[in-house]
């Protein structure tokens, strides 16, 4: 079994982070999104993990992930360019699966429960394909199985008005090779893209066995700044508050506070758990750290207020003002206004920035 990772697209709902780097490097608690799919895949067994790329953020993603041996893994990179569509990310991987069968995991989603089920539930039968699962409150909103009591699937219906079940189907799929054949007959959606629902339809259609298994725990596509925000707080949930930084005497702890390598809390800094520091953090007195809060590699944060916030990268944040809700993205200063005459906010802010001032 091999895997596959679709890191392509264009992180349009996700700009203006997605400006300077691909989506699937944002951090969730301090670790790309991406890696999350990477542990998974090596989880269920998987040993041979395929790339697909895109135009963003190409070179960032193979430099960060490298050959993949830091994860005992081999990752080759698979370039599809511009993204016309999930299944045609697949197409594009068709020689390095070489055909055998193949786990699909959408680069930017995140699974508390991993996908060995998933992978394990294919394997024990002669399915053409499988799909992940999950019960949902509100299935007019995504692509819908109707399934037996097996777990078979018997249709898919996408955004349908009156749903024949609340399982929407999230971003992880098992392929058996015939989904080449699906996916070279596939005509473009009314978006312009390739779907992969229409080549699992087509093999439906066809009359193979399309399995399911229904992801227990939490899952999140982290496309937006809003999703982002909850997969850190979902992680976050489980982190065991490793501190391998410095934590000067006086400071305030209280909850699993993970500090990294090279980090500092300066006394008089109160931390409420759970919080994720990163590498090389500065965190001075006067600061104060709320739960379902990671700061980004590098960044100096002075005599602040920030809760339930990710700080993407480098950032220095140094004003009183409180800052909550918030996705903070690369090199991003955010400075007091005190000083200034005339007394206002001065601004320097890229394209679909959001601002509650
Ligand atoms: P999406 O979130 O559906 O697409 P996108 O990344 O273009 O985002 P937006 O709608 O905000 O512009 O993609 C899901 C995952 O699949 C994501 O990791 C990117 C990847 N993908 C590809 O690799 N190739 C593609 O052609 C598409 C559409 C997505």
């Amino acid at each position: 079994m091999k895997g596959l990772i679709l890191a392509g697209g264009t992180g349009s709902r996700l700009r203006p982070i997605t400006h300077t780097g691909p989506k699937q490097l944002v951090p969730v608690a301090n670790r790309p999104v991406i890696e999350y799919a990477i542990e998974d895949l090596k989880e269920a067994g998987v040993t041979e993990i395929g790339i697909v790329l895109g135009n963003l953020g190409r070179e960032a993603i193979q430099e960060y992930l490298g050959d993949g041996s830091d994860y005992g893994l081999e990752i080759t990179y698979i370039i599809q360019g511009n993204p016309l569509g999930l299944a045609h990310a697949a197409g594009c991987a068709e020689e390095f699966i070489d055909g055998e069968n193949f786990v699909m995991y959408l680069g930017d989603n995140i699974l508390e429960g991993g996908i060995t089920e998933l992978v394990e539930s294919f394997q024990a039968g002669n399915h053409s394909a499988g799909i992940a699962l999950q019960h949902v409150e509100d299935p007019q909103q995504f692509g819908v199985a109707d399934v037996d009591t097996e777990g078979t699937v018997r249709a898919l219906v996408e955004k349908p008005d009156d749903p024949p079940s609340d399982l929407a189907l999230i971003g992880i799929y098992v392929f058996s090779p015939t989904i080449f054949d699906a996916i070279e007959a596939l005509e473009p959606s009314w978006r312009g893209e390739l779907e992969i629902t229409d080549a699992i339809q087509s093999l439906l259609d066809d009359g193979h066995s399309i399995d399911s298994a229904v992801v227990e725990g939490w899952w999140k596509d982290t496309g937006k700044p809003e999703d982002v925000l909850d997969a850190n707080r979902l992680v976050l949930e489980d982190t065991t508050g490793a501190v391998d930084g410095t934590v000067e005497d006086g400071t305030e702890i209280t909850g699993n506070v993970d500090v990294a390598e090279g980090a500092t809390l300066e006394a008089g800094a109160v931390i409420r758990g759970p919080v994720s520091i990163g590498e090389d953090v500065r965190i001075t007195a006067d600061t104060y750290l709320g739960p379902y809060t990671s700061i980004g590699d590098g960044s100096t944060i002075e005599n602040a207020h920030i809760e339930n916030t990710v700080v993407v990268g480098e950032a220095t944040i140094r004003t009183n003002v409180k800052i909550v809700d918030s996705l903070i993205g690369e090199g991003a200063t955010i400075d007091t206004a005190e000083d200034l005459l005339p007394e206002g906010k001065r601004l320097v802010i890229g394209e679909n920035s959001q601002l509650k001032l």
